[in-house]
């Protein structure tokens, strides 16, 4: 924003928090009149400024991920946040043996970290575990200038996310995601979550991290199958919102690592689609193409001792959401199985005892997207670009994802 724009945007909210009523007029836009005898139109306008305010402030928080080439750049950083603080490394079982030795390496010349591990999974992201966490934060004497790096997946980061910012009332946490998922989606933008009662981010904050280091180097131990979940999540973002980049990722016949650019090209659709949209007021919602049906499915795997990926179960909702859009003759039939077909060549569902409708539908309902017996999706038009707030009838719903389903029955 221009220094001047933003000095005079500043100035009229000091005067604003001093005196609710006072006129001011908002730099190149609509001036609010002191005389006006329409109380409720000043109230209004005041309300609507104060939010686009807050909308502002709040996205002049968001920094972006910085994405670093070589383990020095990786530390320097840390350095320049860690620094004569109280720093606390938290990871999984598995990011502990693959991904912490290169952090500690260099760590211990400027600090000496204190390391929590959870278990690896899912089921760490439980009330269970935060407790353990926070109980481990007072009794090593945590104080709120203490920091908490996150080193690992999407688990990590939604989990270590929450604790932090809810730790006395919020201390500062950075993201070092270690996985595909978290470098492109779960480490950026400031959701962090657990899940309760069966119910995938049932709780969870809004919280920005301080910043956001991926060094996609840590992908190198990375098992495959953990490499095309986070795939699933770059091809939403294609579908979402660059065609051109739909091709690109799409030429390969099966799945592999992606290069840093197409981790960059993600990361940035992301963080431009949230720049403008912290809190899912509005267009953020895009994000959640192939979630709505997605997260349903994963809930019910929540319990059970087959392992299925968040991208996978994504990639499934993806499917059913594309049935979905050209059922209600959003896209045409021609994209719609464009989308679907290549889908389905990447993420089969051998093996996987899809649940029913009826399974489904309790989760479906509880969405936090959704508000009584209405489904709102956000649903692609065409490839590279989308829609969301779309509202979806359930038996509508219930027709696509029955025909998705029984078709992978062979
Ligand atoms: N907050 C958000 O905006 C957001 C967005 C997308 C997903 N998510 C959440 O993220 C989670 C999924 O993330 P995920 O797929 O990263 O799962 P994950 O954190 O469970 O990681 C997947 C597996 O890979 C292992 N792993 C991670 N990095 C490794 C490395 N470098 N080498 C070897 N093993 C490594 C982990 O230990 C784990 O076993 C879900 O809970 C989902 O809800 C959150």
């Amino acid at each position: 924003m221009h220094p001047q724009k933003f000095g005079a945007i500043a100035q009229l909210v000091e005067q604003r928090t001093e005196n609710p009523c006072v006129p001011g007029s908002i730099p190149g836009g609509t001036t609010i009149e002191s005389e006006s005898s329409d109380s409720l139109f000043l109230f209004h306008t005041k309300r609507l400024f104060d939010r686009i305010l807050i909308t502002l402030f709040v996205a002049m928080k968001l920094k972006p991920a910085i994405i670093l080439e070589n383990q020095d750049s990786l530390m320097e950083e840390l350095k320049f946040h860690c620094r004569d603080n109280q720093v606390f490394i938290l990871c999984d079982t598995n990011t502990a043996q693959q991904c912490l030795e290169i952090l500690l390496a260099d760590f211990q010349s400027f600090c000496e970290p204190e390391i929590l591990e959870v278990d690896a999974g899912e089921s760490s992201k439980s009330m269970e575990v935060a407790s353990h966490l926070w109980t481990h934060l007072l009794e090593c004497g945590a104080t709120r200038k203490a920091i908490i790096i996150n080193l690992g997946g999407g688990v990590v980061t939604d989990l270590g996310g929450f604790v932090a910012s809810t730790y006395k009332r919020g201390i500062r946490f950075i993201n070092v995601p270690t996985s595909l998922m978290a470098m492109i989606d779960a480490s950026l933008g400031g959701k962090t979550g657990l899940d309760h009662e069966k119910v995938k981010n049932a709780i969870g904050t809004f919280a920005l991290p301080e910043a956001v280091l991926i060094f996609p180097e840590f992908l190198n131990s990375l098992p495959k199958d953990e490499i095309i979940s986070g795939y699933a999540e770059m091809l939403k973002h294609a579908i979402i919102k660059d065609a051109r980049y739909w091709d690109e990722l799409t030429l390969l016949k099966e799945i592999e690592l992606p290069d840093d650019e197409c981790i960059e090209k993600s990361v940035r659709i992301k963080e431009s689609i949230i720049e403008h949209d912290l809190q899912e007021i509005a267009e953020r919602a895009l994000l959640n193409f192939g979630h709505s049906i997605g997260h349903a499915i994963e809930s019910c795997f929540l319990d059970e001792e087959t392992a299925i990926s968040h991208g996978q179960c994504v990639a499934f909702g993806m499917m059913v959401e594309t049935a979905i859009a050209a059922e209600m003759s959003l896209i045409t039939e021609n994209e719609a199985s464009q989308i679907i077909s290549t889908l389905s060549h990447y993420y089969n569902t051998n093996g996987v005892a899809l649940p029913s409708f009826d399974r489904i539908a309790p989760f479906l309902k509880n969405d936090k997207k959704n508000s009584l017996n209405e489904l709102k999706m956000s649903l692609p038009i065409k490839i590279g670009e989308a829609k969301f707030g779309i509202v979806v009838e359930i038996k509508t719903a219930e027709l696509c994802y029955e025909k998705w389903r029984l078709s992978t029955i062979v």
